[in-house]
């Protein structure tokens, strides 16, 4: 399906829905391009056969269908080039309440997790609540393609004996799709000094022209250290269902995690929930392929016609482009300035770490008349 076609049928007014969105009170009169979920139906199928179980009427207990767990790795092998095993699958109501169960299953208080910053905020804050101690390695800016810092990761393993590293691939702000050789490199350090990784793949799908998504869990050899948190909720419109996947192929932890979920009874997955992803996998593909091309149409469109007023990585991955406006944003925080004088909502890139305070991250998931209107305001407010 190509752009044109496929936001003439999906793109949806969400005024006045509950969504954060749109409807938050620091929305209201602005044009928000901030938070990472889109301004798109999910699959007409999906919404189809989730009408049909409605209608059912009656809710009592119920499970997933029963060929959940192979649909769900057809589409990964088919998608991702990624085998899971069935018993390594487990579920969580997100990809932070699954890290969250992660960090408290396999470490203990007072143990140091490393992140890569600028990264999506939640990382920070988990840890920091969960009581371990967070350990930054930041990324370094090569020219506006951001590359992790393998000396650096090895020297903070190292003095700080850290425990887990929690990766974000693709990486949300940046955009990148990790290529085979730097996760290689990583996994090598990380195997190195035991330590085990978290790889957040709820991108995984939004993977831009001449990119190739690497999945952790496809290198045999470190499978044993990584834990991969997978899901449909990005690319579907699927976030309200909270169904996500924690893939754990080491079986001690599988173990952990398991007494764990079982202490807290939150081992099984809500089957209504689990139903959106499951139609997903089943109905998803030829929209998927409309969704990519209308955020990268977007992408094309925002950095040729911000290109005065700043820079904008390449977009690798994703749906979130991140921009620095330091070449026109002189003085104070980028995304207070365009709120302000552009009544455009971007997130700002000092949530993602220290010193993005010109930076924004722009969320592309919406019409390209959006992404038209927010260009004109930002140019007319800084010109
Ligand atoms: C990399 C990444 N992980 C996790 C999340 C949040 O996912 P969830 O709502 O399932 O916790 C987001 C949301 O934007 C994200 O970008």
């Amino acid at each position: 399906m190509n752009s044109k076609s496929f936001q003439e049928k999906y793109y949806v007014d969400r005024h006045d829905t509950n969504c954060y969105k749109w409807d938050s009170d620091k929305a209201k009169n602005k044009l928000p391009m901030w938070i990472a979920d889109t301004d798109f139906k999910t699959p007409q199928k999906i919404i189809d056969s989730l009408k049909l179980k409605l209608e059912e009427g009656s809710y009592g207990y119920g499970f997933l269908p029963r060929d959940y767990y192979d649909v769900m790795i057809s589409w990964n092998k088919k998608i991702s080039n990624v085998e899971y095993k069935k018993e390594w699958i487990r579920f969580s109501k997100g990809a932070i309440d699954g890290i969250c169960q992660i960090i408290n299953s396999l470490t203990h208080e007072k143990d140091s997790i490393l992140i890569c910053e600028p990264v999506y905020n939640p990382f920070r804050e988990i840890i920091k609540v969960s009581k371990r101690k967070l350990v930054v390695s930041n990324l370094i800016n090569n020219n506006y393609h951001f590359e992790m810092d393998f000396k650096d990761i090895e020297n903070k393993i190292v003095k700080n004996n850290v425990k887990m590293l929690i990766l974000c691939s693709p990486h949300n702000p940046v955009s990148r799709v990790w290529n085979e050789a730097e996760l290689e490199k990583l996994f090598a350090i990380t195997h190195k000094y035991s330590v085990i990784v978290v790889s957040d793949e709820v991108h995984s799908e939004l993977i831009m022209p001449g990119f190739h998504f690497i999945p952790s869990l496809s290198f045999k050899k470190y499978q044993n250290d990584i834990i991969t948190i997978n899901a449909e909720s990005k690319t579907f419109s699927l976030a309200l269902f909270n169904h996500c996947h924690i893939v754990i192929p080491n079986k001690k932890f599988r173990k952990e995690i398991d007494e764990y979920q079982n202490a807290h009874h939150i081992a099984s997955p809500n089957a209504f929930n689990g139903l959106s992803s499951y139609y997903a996998y089943k109905y998803g593909e030829d929209w998927l392929d409309g969704f990519k091309k209308t955020v990268y149409e977007n992408y094309l469109y925002l950095k040729k016609s911000l290109k005065d007023y700043c820079d904008i990585n390449d977009l690798e991955g994703t749906y979130l482009a991140f921009a620095d406006f330091s070449k026109s944003i002189k003085e104070g925080n980028a995304a207070n300035k365009l709120y302000e004088s552009a009544d455009v909502y971007l997130n700002a890139g000092d949530t993602y770490g220290k010193g993005y305070e010109k930076w924004v991250r722009f969320n592309l998931a919406t019409s390209l008349d959006n992404v038209k209107k927010a260009c004109r305001r930002i140019k007319k407010a800084l010109s």
